[in-house]
């Protein structure tokens, strides 16, 4: 159940913000309405953090389950005391490191807080966005803001305002235009709030970054089932990040990679499958007779050009039409990492190994 809006979206320039824009924003959001808006990794759908009424507008607009807890925006570290309580000095380091930036904490929950931002759990989600236009609303409104991805439940995340609008028109009265992301995947999260500083999702700050502050970060595999019975934690569920086309993760190295992909090609074109291509730029001589929609997300050597384009990637085959989607594996260094994370989960797991 949702409002119906006629939704506007509003250009904003992130280098010369529009402060009536941005005035019009935060009048809303104090009033307790949503607004999407860009940060710098996705755009976010955004209420007030502190008003249980307005974060369940999040919740009935985007279809999302109440089990899945919303990451609270701030744009100053005396706003931090607002939201949560007991931060351990380790926060504190990384917080001096990687704020303003893609890094999402998890600490323990202030009481201001209301339960249904963190589906019931003692603990909240909190990150400080590097965005000017974010952190321009979020001063303007004065109030920590919760804000998950601004997409429909379980589609890929919206890096610009048009994929807002083609997932939420009519169920927000207002977007902020500031163009693509410049990242492209969400923020990395880690949770702090108990013994073992633990990688709940991997997202724009790397590993290789994080563990140099935190070395004993836990990193454990977090594709769970949904079949799999007992409910997952929030957020880990397998089915996320998805396209409407099912999609088959190819991995191994280069030229069998692309040797596979050519034969299944045809075997999907057989079995009347209509059939669509994410791949790198390298793949191009050897695919492009194919002659089925193919997206480039760019070069292998270029990861953060794959993360800014992969959600886009992912919803402009599934506007071709295709059923199916084959796309490549990419090194899981650097970006890759949370790449991979990424495209695995659209793949809902079904990751085909060739050598
Ligand atoms: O980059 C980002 O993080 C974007 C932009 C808009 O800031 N936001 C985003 O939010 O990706 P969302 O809702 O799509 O992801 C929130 C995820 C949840 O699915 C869950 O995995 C985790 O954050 N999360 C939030 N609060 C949590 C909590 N208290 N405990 C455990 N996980 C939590
Ligand atoms: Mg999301």
């Amino acid at each position: 159940m949702h409002q119906q809006f006629s939704t506007r979206v509003i250009l904003v320039n992130p280098l010369a913000i529009d402060a009536q824009a941005i005035d019009e924003a935060a009048a809303l959001l104090r009033d307790g309405q949503l607004v999407a808006f860009p940060t710098e990794t996705v755009y976010g759908l955004g209420a007030n953090a502190l008003d249980a009424v307005a974060a369940a507008r999040i919740f009935a607009a985007k279809d999302r389950p109440a089990s899945d807890p919303l990451i609270v925006h701030i744009w100053s570290i005396e706003q931090l005391a607002q939201v949560a309580i007991e931060i351990p000095n380790l926060a504190h380091r990384l917080i001096e490191v990687f704020w303003p930036g893609p890094l999402t904490l998890i600490l323990r929950r202030a009481e201001r807080v209301p339960d249904i931002v963190s589906a019931g759990q003692p603990t909240v989600a909190v990150r400080m966005p590097a965005h000017p236009i974010a952190q321009a609303l979020l001063r303007a409104c004065e109030l920590p803001i919760a804000a998950p991805s601004a997409n429909r439940f379980a589609h890929s995340s919206p890096t610009t305002a048009q994929h807002v609008l083609d997932d939420l028109d009519g169920r927000l009265p207002l977007i902020l235009d500031g163009g693509p992301t410049s990242i492209g995947l969400e923020s990395t999260i880690v949770d702090l709030s108990s013994d073992r500083p633990r990688l709940v999702r991997p997202g724009g700050t790397t590993l290789d970054t994080l563990r140099q502050f935190i070395p004993d970060l836990e990193v454990t595999s977090r594709y769970a089932q949904p079949e799999a019975g007992a409910m997952p934690a929030p957020g880990m569920l397998l089915k996320h990040y998805s396209p409407r086309a099912d999609l088959l993760l190819f991995d191994g190295p280069d030229e069998a990679v692309r040797a596979t992909l050519i034969r299944r090609t045809h075997e999907a074109l057989a079995d009347g499958k209509r059939v669509g291509l994410l791949i790198a730029d390298e793949d191009f001589p050897a695919l492009s007779s194919l002659n089925v929609p193919t997206v480039s997300l760019g070069s292998l050597t270029d990861l953060p050009q794959v993360a800014r384009r992969l959600y886009a990637g992912l919803r402009d085959l599934d506007a071709t039409g295709v059923d199916l989607i084959l796309a490549r594996a990419y090194p899981s260094d650097g970006m890759g990492f949370a790449i991979r994370d990424r495209l695995i989960r659209a793949a809902e797991g079904k990751v085909v190994t060739v050598n």
